[in-house]
């Protein structure tokens, strides 16, 4: 694509129409850093396009220096707009210096006033999305914005990670649940939480709501598309949306291998974070399911048969999934008091996976955020296992853990907008 292309037109504009078709650009969050007012502006009027609907957009001052200075110490959204008026020669030094402290899946469109196609070039070879030359009209930023994000073959934005207990009542689903809540505090992007667990799922009442539609609905759906999926999820707290279980028995749950293929797809096109909850069980939707998300996370007590279950289950998808992330391992209810348990890193050490985290018994804490439908950061803020959830969802979603800060290791993915330079 040139860059002579980018001039706002009614025919350029038509056909990037075309070229996305009619979809809304996914929730995403978007944080802008302009130089001028009038940049701002123009990034805010964007905004109020239809297809602009489910963005969350944030505008701040200073540019690149800004962007730099707030991402030490800040987590990256999906895209970052940002406005410099750097000359051309010292523009890919600060681009190296935001992309240090970006995370790898984080996207940058950069608003320029230098109308150089031999830069255009330069900047796009090195991972940057897009270079928009100012002034500009709303209509080329959500063009490039929907080509980015919403065009036929744009990579599905979304991140899935299925947790699934190594036996009934390890706390497959409250881990799930406080990791989406974790992640929506901490990275401020939009979580889905999938209740895979139709029959008896929890995730209605640990977050204490009782919608009207939720996955059976969308599993049950004559033709199922972004829009139907957004009418059926229903919103549980600030960037946490849900679908849940039916939980009802007048019927039977009994799927075909690829029932919730079509589901998992829809859902990481719409929203970054795709929490699968997944039911303790064995079935053919299970294994395929865990066979094509991401991440994995076993949920285990240290107990015998959480060993030999969490073992089968790591050897297992280990295999089935050899080129993709190894299962994760999370402890929980350690300390039960008084009864015998194997010690957590020996327990990993057996099961050959990761040990991400571990998560103390507590009867209590456990039982009031249960019983009053909340997370546990909501019931008691300074419990240890709100660390846990939080650097499980850091691990999980790729960003830098203090683990990875402090061996210097970069993370997970460099960003996209150094990757391609590197390569
Ligand atoms: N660390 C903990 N300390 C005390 N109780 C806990 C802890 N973690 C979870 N629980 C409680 O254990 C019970 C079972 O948890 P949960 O429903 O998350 O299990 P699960 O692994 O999802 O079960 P299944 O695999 O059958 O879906 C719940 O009542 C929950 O509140
Ligand atoms: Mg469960």
């Amino acid at each position: 694509m040139s860059l002579f292309s980018k001039d706002g037109s009614a025919d350029a504009a038509l056909a990037g129409e075309v070229l996305a078709g009619a979809r809304l650009v996914p929730r995403i969050t978007i944080q802008a850093f302009c130089e001028l007012s009038q940049t701002a502006q123009l990034v805010e009027s964007a905004m109020h396009d239809r297809r602009m609907s489910k963005v969350a957009l944030t505008t701040h001052n200073g540019g690149l220096e800004g962007a730099i200075e707030t991402y030490k110490s800040n987590p990256t959204p999906n895209l970052i707009l940002v406005e410099t008026s750097l000359p051309p020669e010292q523009i890919p030094g600060a681009l190296e210096r935001l992309a240090e402290v970006c995370d790898a899946t984080t996207r940058l469109i950069l608003l320029g006033h230098i109308n150089d196609v031999v830069l255009y070039r330069e900047l796009i070879r090195s991972g940057v999305s897009e270079y928009i030359v100012l002034p500009a009209t709303a209509q080329v930023i959500v063009q490039a914005i929907t080509e980015l994000f919403a065009a036929e073959g744009a990579e599905p934005i979304g991140r899935t990670i299925g947790f699934i207990s190594a036996k009934g009542g390890a706390g497959a689903s409250t881990v799930a649940h406080n990791v989406a809540w974790a992640i929506s505090q901490h990275v401020r992007q939009d979580v889905l939480i999938l209740d895979m667990d139709l029959p008896f799922g929890t995730a209605g009442l640990n977050y204490n709501q009782d919608p009207p539609h939720g996955l059976a609905d969308a599993l049950n759906a004559a033709q199922m598309d972004q829009v139907m999926l957004d009418r059926l999820m229903s919103k549980a707290a600030s960037h946490v949306n849900m679908l849940t279980a039916p939980v009802v028995l007048d019927r039977v749950f009994d799927f075909e291998e690829r029932d919730f293929e079509n589901i998992i797809e829809l859902a990481q096109r719409s929203t970054p974070l795709v929490v699968l909850d997944i039911p303790h069980a064995w079935t053919g939707w299970i294994r395929h399911t865990l066979a094509t998300v991401d991440e994995i996370v076993i949920v285990a007590e240290p107990d015998l048969a959480n060993l030999r279950n969490a073992k089968n289950l790591s050897d297992t998808l280990k295999s089935l999934r050899p080129t993709e992330a190894e299962p994760l391992l999370v402890m929980n209810r350690v300390g039960v008091p008084k009864r015998p348990e194997i010690s957590p890193n020996e327990f990993a050490a057996s099961v050959e996976c990761k040990l991400l985290g571990q998560i103390g018994f507590d009867a209590a804490t456990f039982g009031t955020a249960a019983n009053n439908g909340q997370m546990l950061a909501e019931v008691a803020a300074n419990h240890r296992s709100n660390e846990v959830y939080h650097l499980i969802g850091m691990h999980v979603t790729g960003r830098n853990t203090p683990e990875r800060a402090a061996s210097r290791a970069p993370a997970l993915r460099l960003p996209p907008f150094l990757t391609r330079k590197r390569a």
